[in-house]
């Protein structure tokens, strides 16, 4: 179901939501239930369908899954599982990446896994190469299959040393998963250290795994024989706060997002100050509002933690072309990030990309290379209604909140997008007082 939303926008949003886990770290805490000996309960989880897609997986290797919706708690036992068919991972798997990080846990387990064909959202290449080249030096043969790859483990992985070129999230997420129970020590150079990784370290650590992060991205795992279940509780989802945070400024809105936490959200609340955003912390989460007048215009630069995420970045473009003056955006983590400014382009929002690194203090992977990887924006310019077609995840909640600043009645197709990251959004409309009708 693609799923059309007509929103009458043009009114403040205000009022009170909740995020729960965050998306980008339950799906990987539900793949190291596979590394256990017994029982793992995961607890805060959204119901948005990355988790579906992981719960789908996981029955299909023979792992018996509960999921309580609304308590948030989904209990693994991982004690029967065996190998999946390769037709039944391609049809859980959908267009998801998450397959690719079963491969650790199911090499340690069963002594293969298989990959398909990965899908995830069009904003640039995404290779793997990272992630094969982590698991070719633990000791991983691979092999094309028509639909995928297949790897076998032909003795115990064994520890390794590598560096990454690019702090990725996911292959150093590999690499901690595999790592774990692999023979000796593995050494990660050049990692990345967002708070969704050290909150799996905590889960791996719980299950019996030591891991110690030096002061210079460098990851250091000391194997061990067997790990046991965790019982953990999701940090909040910063990503999904700030979506609602830009939300609040794109709109001259007040929205109070219970749930989010400062201790990851300080760099965007940096940004979200200096445009003339204000906020307050409280013990349950923190409320995000437009002041009134003018907001102003800003220069960021995108980057791995702690600089401001690449996911902030397209919900807060969106309240930058309300924002009076120049504002320059450089992404230097992804080299497609823009696509979804092409719509607010035809709402009458002024963009213009360039293939330069803009705005920031180095050039970045993509300068030297043919990709409009910055964006310059210059507002104030009102937003006007318009028939809008979700490109991606994060980009189509960008066009939501377009649509909700925009006077007029837009329609926003291909929603269901939506529904991967962010649990029950609508409901969360409805709570902000938004006017829309879901066909
Ligand atoms: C994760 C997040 C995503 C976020 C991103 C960066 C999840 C499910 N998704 O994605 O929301 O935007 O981190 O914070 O957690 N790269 C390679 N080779 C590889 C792997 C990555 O060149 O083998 C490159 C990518 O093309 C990209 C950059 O590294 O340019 C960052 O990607 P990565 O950090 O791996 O992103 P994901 O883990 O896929």
């Amino acid at each position: 179901m693609n799923g059309v939303l007509e929103i009458e926008g043009g009114r403040p949003l205000a009022g009170e939501i909740r995020v729960r886990g965050a998306k980008n770290f339950v799906s990987k805490a539900m793949v190291a239930s596979l590394l256990g000996e017994g029982i793992s309960v995961l607890r805060n989880v959204p119901t948005i369908r990355d988790v579906e897609i992981v719960l789908g997986l996981l029955r299909a290797h023979g792992v018996g899954v509960e999921h309580d919706p609304v308590a948030g708690t989904v209990t693994m036992n991982p004690t029967g599982a065996g190998v999946a068919k390769s037709a039944d991972i391609i049809t859980h798997a959908g267009a998801s990446r998450i397959p690719i990080l079963l491969c650790g846990p199911l090499l340690h387990r069963l002594g293969e896994a298989f990959i398909p064909d990965l899908g995830g959202c069009n904003i640039g290449g995404r290779p793997i190469d990272f992630h094969m080249e982590a698991l070719r030096r633990f000791g991983a043969e691979v092999s094309k299959e028509p639909d995928g790859l297949r790897l076998v483990a032909p003795k115990r992985l064994q520890g390794m040393q590598m560096e990454l070129e690019f702090p990725s999230v996911g292959a150093t997420e590999q690499l901690l998963l595999t790592a774990v129970l692999a023979e000796g020590i593995t050494e990660l150079r050049g990692a990345a250290v967002e708070p969704e990784i050290l909150d799996l370290v905590a889960v791996l650590q719980q299950m019996g795994a030591i891991i110690t992060l030096e002061t210079d991205r460098t990851y250091r795992i000391e194997g061990v024989d067997s790990l046991h279940g965790y019982h953990h509780y999701s940090l909040p989802d910063r990503i999904e706060a700030a979506s609602w945070a830009g939300a609040a400024l794109a709109t001259g809105g007040d929205i109070t997002v219970l749930g989010a936490r400062q201790l990851d959200l300080t760099t965007y609340l940096n940004y979200f100050r200096k445009v003339g955003g204000r906020f307050d912390v409280t013990d349950d989460g923190i409320r995000f509002w437009h002041a009134g007048g003018d907001l102003s215009s800003i220069a960021v630069e995108t980057a791995v933690h702690p600089g401001f995420m690449t996911d902030w970045q397209q919900p807060f473009v969106v309240a930058l072309t309300q924002a009076s003056g120049i504002s320059i955006i450089h992404e230097t983590v992804y080299e497609k990030r823009f696509g979804f400014t092409n719509a607010l382009r035809r709402m009458g929002a002024h963009i213009q990309l360039y293939r330069e690194c803009l705005g920031g203090q180095r050039l970045c992977r993509f300068g030297q290379r043919n990709y409009e990887h910055s964006a310059v924006i210059s507002g104030p310019t009102p937003l006007h209604a318009a028939d809008i077609e979700v490109p991606d995840l994060r980009g189509g909640f960008s066009h939501l909140i377009a649509a909700l600043a925009a006077e007029g009645r837009s329609s926003v197709s291909g929603i269901s997008l939506i529904d991967r990251g962010y649990e029950s959004f609508t409901d969360k409309l409805d709570a902000l007082g938004a006017r829309y009708w879901r066909h």
